[in-house]
């Protein structure tokens, strides 16, 4: 007989428990056993960043996630990024610019663009920075600018709409404004999400851990 794990964890802000085999994918986990599918799997093996979730607000590819790692961590999803049936205006933003087309790379994307909007609370991040982030996430229908487009759209208007907005804007915006035409680059790899996917992979996969996330194989228009 396997073992079964009782996992005790937070989701989206609400205690769960479920009874799964330890080594289950937190990706598995979170769409069969919480019933929360907008966690999406790509590639399966760490390259796409479809299945981002935030573990103790971390970025990490839940499919090379076992069960067991998440005991007593708080962990969202893109289901958890909205409050009430209403968008967030992060994923307004994405409708709205263009930065969602077939929708597979989407719930991984808005989930890491959160962490960075989190990370940069009282400024808007630039074309690179946001670049640099979304490095772990690939889309192959949009072409990045407008992903790029909507994120910054989305940190603009939220400190348009919070308190201090003057003090916290005025310099930053222009400053990334100016780098905005310099930064058509194509994205780099993020440092904080390649050693959180290198850190899984040690736990998760230990031959695969010494490559990192250089192994991401580029498409077209990458
Ligand atoms: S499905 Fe997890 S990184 Fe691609
Ligand atoms: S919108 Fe289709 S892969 Fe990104």
């Amino acid at each position: 007989m396997s073992a079964v794990l009782t996992l005790d964890f937070t989701v989206n802000g609400k205690r769960r428990r479920v009874r799964v085999p330890p080594m289950k994918r937190l990706l598995d986990v979170l769409r069969e056993d919480c019933g929360l599918t907008g966690t999406k799997e790509g590639c399966g093996e760490g390259e796409c960043g479809a299945c981002t979730v935030l573990m103790d607000g971390v970025p990490v590819n839940s499919c090379l996630v076992p069960a067991v790692q998440a005991a007593g961590v708080k962990i969202v999803t893109v289901e958890g990024l909205a409050k009430g049936p209403a968008l967030s205006v992060l994923q307004r933003a994405f409708v709205e610019r263009g930065g969602t087309q077939c929708g597979s790379c989407t719930p991984g994307i808005l989930v890491t663009a959160h962490a960075l909007l989190q990370r940069a609370k009282g400024r808007v991040p630039g074309d690179a920075e946001v670049r640099v982030a979304l490095a772990g996430n690939l889309c192959r229908c949009t072409g990045y600018q407008m992903i790029v487009n909507a994120v910054r759209a989305a940190a603009r208007e939220t400190l348009a709409s919070g308190p201090g907005r003057a003090a916290r804007t005025a310099r930053p915006v222009a400053r990334e404004q100016g780098k905005s035409a310099r930064a058509k680059s194509k994205p780099v790899k993020t440092k904080a999400k390649a050693r959180t996917t290198a850190t899984v992979r040690a736990q998760a996969k230990p031959a695969r851990a010494k490559a990192g996330v250089a192994r991401r194989r580029p498409g077209p228009g990458r």
